[in-house]
């Protein structure tokens, strides 16, 4: 599906999938989980599922001759230490803007993690007070003008890489990717287990496996806690990206499942749930996953299995998109384990 466009590679190759044995024992035997190991997919600054996008932005921004790539995120965005980390890599400067996107409380939030590896790849991180929304931002305009204004040819990436025209065929390619790798598996999974905030992951997974009907099995999981701005979001972008990769067919809405049972109580705040979640796939897999993302969506998965939901038999596969390095922003939160 993706033959036609341009790709800068800057992961490893396909992503390692997983059986994670103990997990689906604890939870009863009913249904086999796995996941689908974007956290570990290349050499870059932890990697995480930013990679797959920019790999199809970034041959845009060589050809507009830039020289400055612009971002934007919350102080502990993976999302911006990934943008760093792709420019460290081909030479270019960094500009990020790191919103106050989390009501989170730690003296060293703002130092640790995310940010700080940005600043060790040199990137020029500005701290913004505004709050959360995935929508396109003033500050980022602002910092684009600003770049422009001393001389500097920025290139625009928004939150997540995601409203931006190629934004969602990284994760089409993901979904071609589990498709060839099932063929070696001998077996097909009946449901994707995704965490959704900006949307371009969800939107590509969706497009990328109505290939072959399946684009109802990709369960989103909201982290956002403005799921009706994500699920907006998710459609927009699954419908723009339909219509560049020619998928012949329209994305309706029910395409996009999205289930807004586990962002409380705030996009980067975790309850309760979702830090016994983190401790329960870190101790029983040695899997580790964030108090924002990934925690979230792996609550979602327990629960959900919990619940019924997937029907005995089912193969379920958990996409870790990554997130780890915000951990450390949180060490107050599990400073007894
Ligand atoms: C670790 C991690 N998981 C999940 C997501 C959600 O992906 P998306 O923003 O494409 O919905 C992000 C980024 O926002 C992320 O950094």
């Amino acid at each position: 599906m993706l033959e036609k466009f341009a790709r800068y590679p800057l992961t490893f190759g396909p992503t390692y999938i997983e059986k994670l044995e103990r997990l689906s024992r604890h939870l009863g035997g009913k249904v086999e989980i796995y996941a689908k190991r974007e956290d570990c997919n290349s050499g870059l600054a932890f990697g995480g599922n930013k990679l797959r996008k920019l790999e199809y932005i970034i041959p845009d921004a060589i050809a507009s001759n830039a020289d400055t790539l612009v971002s934007i995120g919350g102080v502990q965005s993976n999302h911006t230490r990934m943008v760093a980390a792709v420019a460290a890599k081909l030479g270019m400067k960094c500009r990020l803007v790191q919103e106050a996107w989390v009501p989170h409380e730690d003296a060293v939030y703002d130092r640790v993690g995310n940010i700080l590896l940005s600043r060790i790849m040199g990137a020029d991180t500005r701290l913004v007070d505004d709050g959360f929304d995935i929508g396109i931002r003033r500050s980022w305009e602002e910092a684009i003008e600003d770049v422009k204004a001393k001389g500097g040819k920025p290139y625009a990436i928004p939150a997540g890489a995601s409203v931006h025209k190629f934004g969602g065929l990284g994760y089409v390619g993901f979904a071609e990717e589990v498709r060839a790798q099932e063929k070696q598996l001998g077996f097909a999974f009946d449901y994707i287990v995704v965490c959704t905030v900006t949307g371009s992951t969800h939107a590509g997974m969706v497009v990328g496996f109505a290939k072959d009907g399946r684009q109802r099995r990709v369960i989103g999981i909201d982290a956002s806690f403005t799921p009706q701005q994500t699920k907006a979001q998710v459609l927009d972008i699954a419908r723009n990206t339909a219509r560049l990769v020619e998928l012949g067919r329209e994305i309706e809405d029910d395409d996009v499942v999205l289930i807004e049972d586990y962002a409380y109580p705030a996009y980067g705040i975790p309850s309760e749930a979702t830090k016994e979640a983190i401790r329960l796939s870190a101790r029983l897999e040695g899997m580790i996953t964030d108090p924002v993302y990934e925690g979230k969506s792996m609550q979602g998965m327990i629960d959900l299995v919990q619940k019924g939901y997937f029907p005995s038999g089912s193969k379920v596969l958990y996409a870790h998109l990554g997130g780890a390095p915000a951990i450390n922003g949180y060490g107050y939160t599990f400073r007894n384990g």
